[in-house]
């Protein structure tokens, strides 16, 4: 008897068409281990800037936090790809954090796992950092290690946005071995039930 194979969304913190996070998260998904799938949400431009009055007037919140909401609640792991702007994690992926830290609480206990890319020579250390420290107060469960800080973003892709660094893809590779080890690890059994 397994696991149920694990299912990842991935998450990325920038609404940037040609977004370096996205590409990752793009190399991420065919970097999964063969028990493992993930995809990617895109649609977090419909997260509203949260206010407090909205959500009283809204019960379950607006549209494009409910969808961001179960499609979270619905996956196993998150891995989010954040950029960094001016040494912390983007307000649009604070923003969503807020959001979902409130009605339903679908970051508590969840397995989850940040990595970033960046045009500049620390590659999200400090964006990280922050992001880290935002989803421990949510109550996820952050993967410690390995970490992938991505530096010089623009080295790493083709114009197509495909990942051309084979370091890259094998650190990548680990990476993802390592984040469905930690569901595995650190999910409750009932929420990953055995199949024959
Ligand atoms: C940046 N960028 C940046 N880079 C970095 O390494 N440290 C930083 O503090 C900042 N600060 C910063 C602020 C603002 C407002 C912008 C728009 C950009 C550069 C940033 O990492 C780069 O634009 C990435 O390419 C953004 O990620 P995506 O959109 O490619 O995923």
């Amino acid at each position: 008897m397994t696991h149920r194979p694990p299912h990842i969304l991935g998450l990325a913190g920038s609404l940037r068409r040609a977004s370096w996070n996205r590409h990752l998260l793009h190399a991420a998904a065919t970097s999964v281990p063969a028990d493992t799938t993930m995809d990617l949400y895109e649609t977090l431009a419909e997260v509203p800037l949260f206010d407090e009055d909205q959500e009283l007037a809204t019960p379950g919140g607006p549209p494009g936090v409910r969808r961001l909401r179960e499609a979270i609640a619905a996956a196993d792991g998150l891995l989010i790809a954040t950029p960094e702007y001016n040494h912390a994690l983007p307000g649009v992926l604070k923003n969503a954090l807020d959001w979902l830290s409130r009605e339903g609480q679908v970051l508590d206990d969840l397995p989850v796992a940040v990595l970033g890319a960046s045009s500049g020579p620390w590659g999200t250390r400090l964006a990280q950092a922050s992001l880290r420290q935002v989803l421990h107060t949510c109550g996820a469960l952050v993967m410690p290690s390995p970490t992938l800080f991505v530096a010089h973003a623009e080295q790493r892709f083709d114009a197509r946005g495909r990942l051309c660094d084979p370091a890259l893809q094998a650190s990548l590779s680990r990476f993802m071995e390592s984040f469905a080890g930690w569901i595995d690890r650190v999910t409750p059994d009932d929420r990953l039930p055995d199949v024959a």
